[in-house]
């Protein structure tokens, strides 16, 4: 009987329930919290700590059906897919453990009889071969003595260094973590695949393909390799679903396995490739949209560092292959329908989110398009500028960095041209960046924060804004790389610096590197613990680690920075004696342009407040007194009543920043020379950002003047509109506003005059239900109070009766206002609610109010005159 994918994964949770396991499920593909890891790669991952006796287990034996990934870290086989048959980024593993319970005997014996019996798998024991690692005699025993496997077909496997335990049957989840010797076994689809056992020298090949790892934990791996032996041994075994499936259902390859089979086909008739079951490229493709379809569902997305990198580029590697097969539109989204129909029962999120990694694959495959436009602009910019016909393999290496650009894509462009690619060139400089990326190991960035470990530069820029350095690191997309060429952007890190890192509230430097050849523009520069990256742009050429620089900040912008600096110091020491003690420092901000000061205060500032600050500050100024900075030790700068920041960490000499006897404060931040350099101090604005929280924005210097030209500018406009000057502005002001308020009431007056009129014009249209006067009037563009000021005046004039008042506005929204005279609200005739609640149950829309007065609010009546008849009609009811 066929077993299809779905009955054979049922199998296996069934058989190890039977042996008293829980059948725990699929945890996802981001590991949690566990930074050691990339993506979730086994089914032990979700069980590490429990493993490591960090957790309790809620049961001592599980069995699980677990989606993996594998396209990162320790285990990665992005490159093989395409390349083998049974290799996949996305695959589930079927797997059995036990917490501190059985050990190797069990975990062999279930195997065997799964595999074996008739009952369950039914796999020939002729068919089947296992390793075990050359050490563990244990497991090897048990194979040879207690289970009736031909005795040949074990075969003990060694180290593949002089490292003990560097092994194939050494299992371990990552560089550091649970591990053990393991015990791997084969299946030998035949001679009529190539290839060898287990062990053999020659053994690559497809014909013995492994389906099952048996992990007999022991040891925790430690950071310096060392393996510190776990309290308890334990199992972890793991069976690629996919693998044993082609086994069951008589094929050779995972690609043939029925839900591969169906996916392959739908994809072959989307991209419209005819589909022999061969082609790699749609295997590539097949299995690349499990993958990202399952990352997507689980939190990842395309982006330029860590998990969201790794999917970019396997996206990125499906759209080539899709290219490959001749596709000529984005196509990489429409795959998803077809493996959701076919998957969706690995996770109802699938579903729930198809739309959304729809979107996210789209945007994604677009945005390589854009990247790949680019990329051939250059290859054919550089094309028409060649002499001779090779292209420097360089070119077509940076091509493929930069761009995703296949070596083989610039290959065919290039000979469409009658040019060759040098690749020994290209080989070259992969083999470089290959080595430089393991070297830069030590490197890692993530746009939130960037960590350079092991790396500190020195800050010559207190005093130099020039001077000759090294690029020691250079990133790209917060990549380490070794060149960034024209017009790329990146971070640069160099060996000794005179531009500010970003940090204490000031803005980082701008200016410029200048190498032999190149100028790369740096736009800002951010600390890194104790590292300063510098942000910018290749201008020309290209920059490489290892180069000598002239780094040469941008000193009229630093100028600014500093004066803004030391005027925030300045302005802190005012309002302490200005408001009070309590006044503590809650942010800050400074720039060329400006400044601005965060702190705890209770009240707004008064104007006699903001004025006395400014005046004290710009004391300071004009006294010229030298700025100081001292190195000192903490606790003397403690004793001495330095300002430093409540709750942080110093260290144990720090700068001190003095201005006369005015101000002394802990500040690693860049300053002026003098207080006179600050020239003049304007407060700006004052204002509250949170409770309790006060803010004020200053500027200095020649903004200072800017500001005060622009206030000037601001009158000189306001006197001129209202003809005015200095001395009689505000009375002009006043006589403004009171004469604006006299005009006012006269267009009141005249508005109720008009009313007044419309209501006597209304009043003729009053008609009788029984003995109820009625009014219905259809009114247009008429907004609320003059309406309601008419409809007062109308039952001012009417006493007892029914008004009715339909308003269309433009865009046909409709308000019915309804108002009733209190007579008839006592006697129990009629109230304006239960019209309101007739007339939308006849006409639709919402309503309510009181029984005197009611409205209903309706949205796009294409018929309106037939609304007063129904009215009519539905007060007929009512009266
Ligand atoms: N953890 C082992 C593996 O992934 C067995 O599950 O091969």
């Amino acid at each position: 009987m066929h077993k299809n994918i779905d009955d054979i994964r049922q199998e296996f949770l069934n058989f190890f329930k039977k042996k008293g396991h829980e059948i725990v499920a699929s945890s996802t593909l981001i590991p949690n919290n566990d930074p050691t890891l990339l993506f979730t790669n086994s089914g032990m991952n979700q069980f590490k700590n429990i493993f490591l006796g960090i957790d309790k287990p809620l049961f001592k034996r599980v069995t699980t059906a677990q989606r993996c990934v594998r396209a990162g870290g320790k285990h990665n086989d992005l490159d093989n897919v395409g390349y083998t048959e049974r290799h996949l980024t996305f695959f589930e593993m079927l797997g059995n453990f036990s917490f501190g319970d059985y050990f190797k005997y069990e975990a062999i014996q279930f195997a065997w009889e799964l595999l074996t019996d008739s009952n369950w798998f039914n796999l020939s024991k002729n068919k089947l071969w296992v390793t075990v690692h050359i050490s563990d005699s244990e497991s090897y025993d048990i194979w040879i003595k207690q289970v009736d496997i031909p005795n040949e077909h074990v075969v003990r496997i060694g180290n593949n260094t002089d490292n003990f335990y560097d092994s194939d049957n050494f299992w371990q989840m990552g560089n550091i973590g649970p591990c053990g010797p393991c015990s791997e076994i084969f299946y030998d689809h035949g001679d009529r695949f190539q290839g060898y056992p287990p062990g053999s020298l020659k053994e690559f090949g497809e014909r013995y393909v492994e389906i099952w790892n048996l992990v007999f934990i022991q040891f925790n791996r430690q950071l310096d390799s060392h393996l510190l032996s776990l309290p308890m041994l334990s199992v972890d075994t793991g069976m690629g679903l996919e693998r044993i499936a082609a086994i069951l259902q008589g094929v050779h390859s995972s690609y043939s396995v029925d839900v591969f089979k169906k996916l392959i086909s739908s994809i072959s008739q989307i991209i419209k490739v005819s589909d022999d079951n061969t082609n790699r490229s749609l295997y590539v493709i097949a299995d690349h949209i499990r993958t990202c379809s399952f990352l997507i569902q689980d939190g990842v997305l395309p982006s330029n560092e860590g998990r969201g990198y790794v999917l970019r580029r396997i996206i990125r590697r499906a759209v080539l292959h899709g290219k490959k097969l001749g596709t000529k539109n984005i196509f990489f989204y429409k795959l998803v329908p077809p493996l959701i129909k076919y998957m969706q029962h690995l996770s109802d999120k699938l579903c729930e989110k198809q739309d959304f990694i729809e979107k996210i694959l789209l945007s994604e495959e677009k945005l390589f398009e854009d990247t790949l436009k680019k990329g051939l602009k250059l290859l054919e910019k550089k094309l028409s500028l060649l002499r001779g016909n090779i292209l420097n393999g360089e070119i077509a290496f940076h091509l493929h960095d930069t761009y995703g650009f296949p070596l083989e894509l610039t290959k065919n462009i290039c000979l469409r041209h009658g040019i060759h690619v040098d690749q020994v060139k290209f080989d070259q400089s992969m083999l470089i960046q290959k080595k430089y990326a393991k070297e830069s190991n030590k490197f890692y960035i993530t746009s939130k924060n960037i960590s350079l470990c092991n790396i500190s530069n020195t800050f010559v820029g207190y005093r130099e804004l020039t001077c000759r350095s090294q690029i020691i690191a250079l990133f790209r997309v917060n990549n380490p790389v070794n060149k960034i060429y024209a017009e790329e952007e990146g971070i640069v890190i160099l060996k000794n610096t005179p531009f500010y890192g970003e940090s204490g509230g000031q803005i980082g430097d701008s200016g410029q590197l200048k190498t032999i050849s190149s100028l790369f523009q740096v736009t800002n520069t951010k600390k890194y613990g104790q590292t300063i990256g510098h942000f910018g742009t290749v201008n020309s050429g290209a920059i490489s680690v290892g180069e000598e620089v002239i780094a040469q900040v941008d000193q009229y912008k630093r100028k600014y920075i500093s004066f803004n600096h030391s005027a925030t110091h300045l302005l802190r020491a005012a309002l302490y004696q200005v408001l009070g003690s309590h006044i503590i420092q809650k942010g800050s901000l400074v720039n060329d342009q400006y400044l601005r000061f965060d702190f705890c205060h209770h009240e707004t500032m008064t104007a006699e407040q903001i004025n006395t600050v400014e005046n004290l500050v710009n004391k300071q100024i004009w006294s010229n007194f030298p700025i100081a900075a001292d190195m000192i030790p903490i606790e003397i700068a403690k004793n001495s009543g330095v300002v430093m920041l409540i709750n942080k960490q110093y260290e144990k000499i720090v700068r001190v920043i003095r201005m006369g006897n005015f101000s002394a404060e802990l500040c690693g931040g860049t300053h002026a020379k003098n207080t006179g350099e600050i020239g003049v101090f304007v407060i700006t604005k004052e204002s509250s950002i949170a409770s309790g929280i006060r803010r004020i924005e200053a500027v200095t210097s020649n903004t200072a003047l800017s500001v005060i030209h622009q206030y000037k500018k601001l009158l000189q406009n306001i006197f001129k509109l209202t003809q005015s000057d200095n001395k009689n502005i505000l009375s002009k002001i006043h006589e403004f506003k009171s004469r604006c308020q006299k005009l006012e009431k006269e267009i009141e007056h005249l508005r109720n005059k008009q009313i007044m009129h419309k209501s006597l014009s209304f009043i003729k249209e009053i008609y009788y239900i029984k003995d109820v006067q009625i009014l219905i009037k259809q009114v247009e563009n008429m907004m609320l109070k003059p309406l309601t000021n008419l409809i007062d005046c109308l039952k001012r004039q009417l006493k007892s009766g029914v008004i009715v008042i339909i308003n269309i506005s433009k865009n046909n929204k409709i308000n019915i206002v309804i108002a009733v005279t209190k007579d008839l609200i006592e006697n129990n005739r009629i109230n304006a609610l239960n019209l309101v609640h007739l007339i939308i149950n006849t006409l639709g829309g919402k309503g309510g109010g009181k029984p005197h007065f009611a409205q209903v609010g309706i949205n796009n009546i294409i018929n309106t005159s037939k609304i007063s008849t129904k009215i009519d009609f539905l007060l007929h009811n009512i009266l």
